[in-house]
């Protein structure tokens, strides 16, 4: 699982301290004990940032980086056959598990792919890995693959799905500072690939690049209509000058389960009259440009403040205030919400 340090070296294509042509000289390993030598001596002395991983090829928990692998005839690896959910690790508790899980087999029925384990099993498994990794922050990413099989379009000689599970060290705290964002030129994906999380991100992945390349932090979609979507991987949010809390439906994007909570503890602001109402909403580029506040919702943020949106302030361009307080409404949840929301990990 090797990352390329810079964007130069993504682009060149060059190998750094390889020779090109034909003096290139591609090793064959003649047994799967030198190249474990090969792995291992890539990953000594290094920390590893993935704990641990669970494939269902391999029957159970791994905590070697070397081997955390998949098949290249998986269906998802060569055709993008798969779908993926992710939670957090926090404090040692997992954060909203059922409400992920319940969203992922969501997925893979949209996707088609029938999962071998049962909804429990699966959390069972996730508990188990994340018990095995020590992990205390971080976050837990899985996937559900139509499995190894063939390199054909059809996974009809693909057996049994595959369920892949992984654990990453991570931190993360709340989000203070304000970002900014543009308008992504990339096309948004059609309502029945967006409302699945499935593993096709290339539209994601070029919309997060874009902005990058102009300075900004990532994207907002649009859609055809001209109604804001959601960004590339978080949802978005908007407070209006009139103090409405006001989110886009749901029907056309992912239905964010971070946002389906603010929906939930957002009025809690309103009986304290610092909002006056929450919703969801078609919203214009033109009435969401004249929020007084703006903000991404996703998993890891929980919240992250937006204060400039294609070079143009949001409301003062400072951090919002009612920004910051939902914010703190989420962030408690997570650390100290309810236990039905909390799974804890029995590390041992
Ligand atoms: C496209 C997209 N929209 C929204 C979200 C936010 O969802 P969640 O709050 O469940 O992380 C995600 C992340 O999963 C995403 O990939």
């Amino acid at each position: 699982m090797a990352t390329l340090k810079s964007s130069s070296d993504r682009n060149s294509g060059a190998v750094p301290g390889v020779q090109n042509g034909e003096d290139f000289k591609v090793q064959v390993f003649s047994s799967s004990s030198e190249l474990l030598e090969k792995l291992h001596d890539k990953w000594s002395g290094k920390q590893k940032p993935y704990p641990a991983m669970y494939s269902s090829i391999f029957g159970g928990i791994i905590l070697d980086p070397e081997m955390m692998v998949i098949p290249i005839d998986d269906h998802m690896v060569h055709r993008g056959h798969g779908v993926f959910d992710t939670a957090i690790i926090l404090d040692g508790f997992i954060y909203e598990l059922d409400v992920h899980l319940a969203r992922f087999l969501r997925s893979a029925s949209k996707a088609k792919i029938t999962s071998s384990f049962s909804q429990s099993t699966l959390r069972s498994i996730l508990i188990q890995l994340a018990a095995a990794s020590l992990c205390r922050k971080g976050t837990l990413r899985y996937w559900l693959s139509a499995g190894p099989g063939d390199f054909l379009l059809s996974p009809a000689g693909c057996p049994a799905p595959a369920f892949y599970a992984v654990v990453i060290d991570e931190d993360f705290s709340q989000c203070k500072e304000g970002v900014k964002v543009i308008t992504s030129t990339i096309p948004m994906k059609s309502p029945l690939f967006a409302t699945m999380k499935n593993v096709n991100y290339l539209p994601n992945v070029l919309s997060k690049m874009e902005a990058e390349e102009k300075g900004a932090f990532a994207s907002i979609w649009v859609d055809d209509e001209g109604h804001i979507a959601e960004g590339p991987n978080v949802n978005v949010a908007f407070i209006t000058p009139e103090k409405e809390l006001v989110l886009p439906f749901f029907d056309s994007i992912l239905s964010g389960c971070t946002a389906m909570r603010l929906l939930e503890l957002a009025p809690k602001l309103v009986e304290l009259g610092h909002l006056k109402s929450v919703k969801t909403a078609n919203l214009t580029m033109e009435e969401a440009k004249g929020a007084s506040e703006m903000m991404y919702v996703g998993s890891t943020l929980p919240i992250l403040p937006i204060i400039v949106w294609d070079d143009k302030p949001i409301g003062d361009g400072n951090v919002g205030k009612l920004t910051m307080e939902l914010s703190d409404l989420l962030w408690e949840d997570m650390v100290a919400g309810p236990e039905t929301l909390r799974v804890p990990v029995p590390y041992a």
